[in-house]
């Protein structure tokens, strides 16, 4: 049951906001900027109907939800509302057809930078959950079923000087490839469409502090081919956004190029592994372990993969922190504003300065900046 909520009832400038925000900042700035803000309190999906039903004959700005498919036919009702600009409340937006929204002339934003290391850190919470068998191990506990020490209990796998493969070399692909290596002195591969040079020369510089505690360096290098980092990799996390080409990337034939006890943690999009596929690697090879934040039909999960030991699963909070999700509001608001007052786009790749109390009058993230500048 949808439940909607109006804050500041006398601004000019309608703004939907589908989703409750966490914290009061996001909220504020809309109310400061004298809009009239109309929230969805309910947690289900707000609906296309609704939507539409909502957007009305006059509407200025959205903040919508990675959950809801924001199609031609909704950009097009949109831009006949008077709508010029939508943020979803993420950072990927396969949920957004960008294409479509650019033609009605809408500006598109997304919030990255403030939800990257929030992202990595659970990339490596599945990592470590998945090497030390953790989940099994809790539900053994809570069962009564320990009986005292063994020397063969829950036997897992050791991180420290194994080879850690990333795919996508981004934002949060980089920050948690840099924290497996930091910590765990791991050995990286990527794959990624270009040569990361600020990566490798991260890793370099780390080998130098190695070399002056007296230890071994690791190795990086560029995958030329995802079979390769597969094959090689201990651990393998996957950090590209999704779209066409990234659609089931890990697919039956990638399943067979992997080590028999190998990790596979995926905190970016589901779709992005062929879950029917790795439901069936899962059951044939139990020293395999994979760890999913997403799912390829959320909130479903592939028939079969919930009975398996070998998977630990999360319902998509990778980003789920107070700090990082009231940041994601704050940053889906000012996109909103930054829009509608004309700001300019931000110069800086820096999102704090966004964060702070005095945000800069300026535009923190427009996916498709082609719409403003022709305007
Ligand atoms: C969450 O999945 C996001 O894209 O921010
Ligand atoms: C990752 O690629 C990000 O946008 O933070």
């Amino acid at each position: 049951m949808s439940n909607w909520k109006v804050f500041n009832k006398t601004g000019e400038t309608r703004v939907l906001v589908t989703k409750m925000l966490p914290g009061v900042e996001w909220l504020n700035i809309l109310i400061d900027a004298n809009y009239k803000i109309e929230v969805n309190l309910s947690n289900e999906v707000t609906t296309k109907p609704e939507i539409i039903e909502k957007i009305g004959t006059n509407c200025r700005a959205i903040i919508g939800q990675l959950t809801e498919n924001w199609d031609e036919e909704l950009f097009q009702i949109f831009s006949s509302a008077g709508g010029v600009v939508y943020s979803n409340y993420a950072v990927g937006y396969n949920n957004v057809n960008v294409k479509a929204a650019t033609k009605s002339e809408i500006a598109i934003g997304n919030t990255p930078g403030v939800l990257t290391e929030a992202t990595s850190e659970m990339a490596v919470a599945l990592t470590m959950a998945c090497a030390r068998r953790i989940v099994e191990a809790d539900s053994f506990m809570r069962k009564g079923y320990f009986k005292g020490w063994l020397p063969n209990l829950f036997l897992g796998k050791r991180l420290y000087r194994g080879t850690v493969g990333i795919i996508g070399a981004g934002r949060i692909g980089f920050s948690y490839a840099l924290t497996m290596v930091q910590a765990f002195q791991m050995n990286l591969i990527y794959f990624s469409n270009r040569e990361n040079l600020i990566l490798e020369d991260t890793i370099d510089d780390y080998n130098r502090f190695l070399q002056k505690t007296n230890s071994n360096s690791v190795f990086v290098k560029r995958a030329m081919t995802i079979e390769e980092l597969l094959q090689e990799s201990d651990v393998i996390s996957l950090h590209v956004p999704l779209n066409e080409d990234t659609h089931h990337l890990i697919d039956k034939n990638c399943f067979s190029k992997l080590k028999k006890d190998a990790i596979l943690i995926n905190t970016s999009r589901g779709p992005i592994i062929d879950e029917k596929s790795l439901t069936k690697h899962c059951k044939n090879n139990p020293k395999f372990m994979a760890g999913l934040d997403v799912f390829e039909n959320e909130p479903f999960m592939y028939k079969g993969l919930v009975d398996l030991d070998n998977v630990v699963v999360a319902p998509h909070i990778a980003s789920a922190t107070k700090w990082t999700r009231e940041g994601m509001a704050k940053l889906a608001a000012l996109n909103i504003k930054g829009v509608l007052e004309n700001y300019e786009f931000s110069k800086s790749n820096h999102i704090s300065s966004f964060l702070s109390q005095n945000p800069p009058k300026a535009i923190p993230n427009i996916v498709n900046s082609e719409v403003l500048n022709s305007k």
